[in-house]
């Protein structure tokens, strides 16, 4: 048995309408606080859509405190960014156009996004950044990506910026080399490599999971001290629309993340402390939020994932975790 302080996700998919009502209670059941992603259908981008979407989430279970994100495009003012950060959002997600699930309406030109950074770091408010490159082949988009981020980390240099869902070495050294970016990394990456989402559609996600020597990085950072924290990128999506000749981008993993985490650490770590800093401590660090109060407990009790929840197949599916969260 461990206990840890109440984790938080810090990019999480919650939906809406109908998928919101069934993804989002995994979250809230074992996260104090998840910062929800603006990628929704329609676009969170404006702070009317933000209070909105705020609203729609803690009516279906308020336990869990949504962390409001804005939607970034090259129509985003400086005016509408105060208005966001008045309204109580706390980070703006910048979606290069193209790279993924809900990303046709991002930003073009970076250049162009200076007035945008500018206000985001007068207000401190956080830069999250999907880091792929658009037009790069999957396996060299997010390296590719890291150019054009060391231009905007280097010319705003008082911003918080978050590099989202790493993959790769060379994002965990470009973290490691920029003191005002840090890094969410997933529960997912941390186990898969590119094996296993080939041919493997539920296991698919943008970024793609890389290599080998990318996935034991990438566990070693997480497990080490320095600017890496939990963001699940737990993205749902119906299984019509996974099992289709072009398939959805995103893993689900909400109903598995905690009991596959505490797996994965315990596996490498052998004890719960990288795993309470990564889930529970070194994010609401990086945001500037108190740590949340209560505490989790985990026990070692295996169990078969379901192979699917209200119609949408899990990560993990059918598969065993040898830990599950004491209810
Ligand atoms: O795999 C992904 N799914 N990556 C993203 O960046 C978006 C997400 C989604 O919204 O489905
Ligand atoms: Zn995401």
């Amino acid at each position: 048995m461990i206990t840890i302080r109440k984790p938080d996700d810090f990019h999480v998919h919650a939906r809406n309408s109908y998928l919101l009502t069934r993804v989002w209670p995994h979250t809230a059941k074992v996260f104090g606080r998840a910062l929800v992603m603006p990628n929704t259908d329609p676009l969170i981008l404006n702070s009317e859509d933000a209070k909105r979407y705020y609203h729609q989430i803690v009516t279906v279970d308020d336990s869990c405190e949504p962390l409001m994100t804005l939607y970034l495009t090259n129509n985003t003012t400086p005016n509408m960014i105060g208005e966001a950060f008045r309204a109580g959002v706390i980070a703006g997600k910048v979606y290069p156009v193209g790279v993924t699930t809900g990303s046709d309406k991002g930003v073009r030109n970076f250049n162009a996004m200076k007035p945008v950074f500018e206000a985001m770091e007068e207000l401190g408010m956080v830069i999250c950044f999907h880091g792929e490159l658009p037009g790069v082949n999957v396996i060299e988009a997010e390296k590719a990506f890291l150019d054009i981020l060391h231009g905007i980390a280097t010319e705003h240099p008082q911003t918080k910026i978050v590099l989202e869902h790493v993959t790769t070495a060379d994002a965990v050294d470009f973290v490691i080399d920029h003191h005002n970016v840090a890094a969410t990394i997933t529960a997912h990456h941390l186990v898969m490599t590119v094996d296993d989402w080939a041919g493997r559609p539920h296991n698919f996600c943008k970024p793609v999971a890389k290599f080998e020597r990318d996935r034991a990085r990438l566990l070693e950072a997480a497990g080490g001290g320095h600017k890496f924290f939990l963001g699940s990128d737990s993205a749902p999506h119906p299984t019509s629309h996974k099992e289709a000749p072009v398939c959805a981008a995103g893993c689900y993993t909400a109903p598995v993340l905690l009991p596959l985490l505490t797996q994965i650490f315990m596996d490498e770590f052998g004890t719960e402390v990288a795993l309470e800093q990564f889930a529970s401590v070194r994010g609401a660090e990086w945001y500037g939020l108190p740590l949340n109060e209560g505490e989790v407990t985990l026990v070692e009790d295996p169990w078969e994932v379901p192979n699917c929840y209200d119609g949408i197949v899990p990560f993990m599916a059918g598969e065993t975790i040898n830990w599950k969260v004491e209810s």
